[in-house]
């Protein structure tokens, strides 16, 4: 018996590995976080599984379906939205697990950030321009910002930003971003990457905020940096003509030659 935490994707039905898929199907139990998981995936279920909408419970009452889940033998399918490495509320949920002793397994799945980079038709990272993203989020009302995780600070770095549960602070967003960025830089908001009423908007920090309108609530991405839409960067060493690399040696005399044919694309 064992409790799958799964990645359930950022929306769309089909944005679900397919491991995850086929523990959903394999799993008499579900539970799932009803305020971001699409019901789709609920279809994947086995007949006559019990299937719990977790939004409205507490951490001991979902703990409780796990016990008895436990107690009967029964595997758990347990949903959380996008991947869960972030924001998912699964490292209190494994903790309690470790203390009972029950086990777990963990499957990735794909966070909403990259849905709304594919969105946006945008690599985060792009050479001569930004090599790092930070994934943030600002204060909430349950939850502080440790000391130091401010978003002047990351944004000292110049990296791209991916800023998570923070569209109604936009104004503060912009505010803190533009010392370091400017005015100008551009800046985007994906609202329900991959779900079916997406919307993207494009724009620079200065315009971002009058471009949105009060319909934009909970889920979205404010993405900021120099990345995008710039079309002024390098091109990646990795295909460059003449390049010496380990897959694509040059010349006989290469210390890569010999191994062109182990398998190394990005
Ligand atoms: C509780 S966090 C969950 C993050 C999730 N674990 C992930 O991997 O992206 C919810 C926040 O993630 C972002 N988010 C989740 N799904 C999204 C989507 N489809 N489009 C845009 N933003 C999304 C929003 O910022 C939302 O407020």
């Amino acid at each position: 018996m064992t409790i799958h935490f799964i990645g359930a994707g950022p929306g769309a039905p089909d944005l679900l590995t397919l491991r995850g898929r086929d523990l959903i199907a394999s799993s008499p139990v579900c539970l799932y976080a009803g305020s971001l998981v699409p019901e789709q995936l609920l279809e994947h279920c086995p007949p006559g599984a019990r299937i719990v909408n977790t939004a409205p419970l507490s951490l001991d009452e979902i703990v409780a379906e796990m016990r008895s889940a436990h107690a009967a033998g029964l595997d758990v399918a347990r949903l959380h939205s996008g991947d869960l490495s972030v924001w998912s509320a699964m490292g209190e949920q494994l903790r309690r697990l470790r203390q009972l002793a029950i086990p777990y397994a963990i499957t990735p799945g794909v966070p909403s950030f990259a849905a709304a980079a594919a969105s946006l038709g945008q690599e985060l990272t792009l050479p001569g321009v930004a090599q790092s993203v930070v994934l943030t989020r600002t204060p909430g009302r349950a939850s502080a910002m440790p000391d130091g995780e401010t978003l002047a600070n990351f944004a000292r770095s110049g990296a791209t930003l991916a800023i998570h549960l923070s569209i109604h602070h936009l104004d503060q967003v912009v505010e803190d971003l533009v010392p370091f960025y400017g005015a100008d830089c551009p800046a985007a908001i994906v609202w329900r990457a991959s779900w079916p009423d997406e919307r993207v908007i494009r724009g620079s920090l200065a315009s971002l905020a009058a471009q949105v309108d009060g319909s934009l609530q909970r889920t979205a991405l404010i993405l900021v940096g120099p990345v995008l839409g710039s079309e002024d960067f390098e091109e990646s060493s990795l295909y460059s003509v003449g390049y010496d690399r380990r897959f694509r040696p040059q010349s006989a005399d290469s210390p890569f030659a010999g191994f062109a044919d182990e398998r190394g694309e990005a």
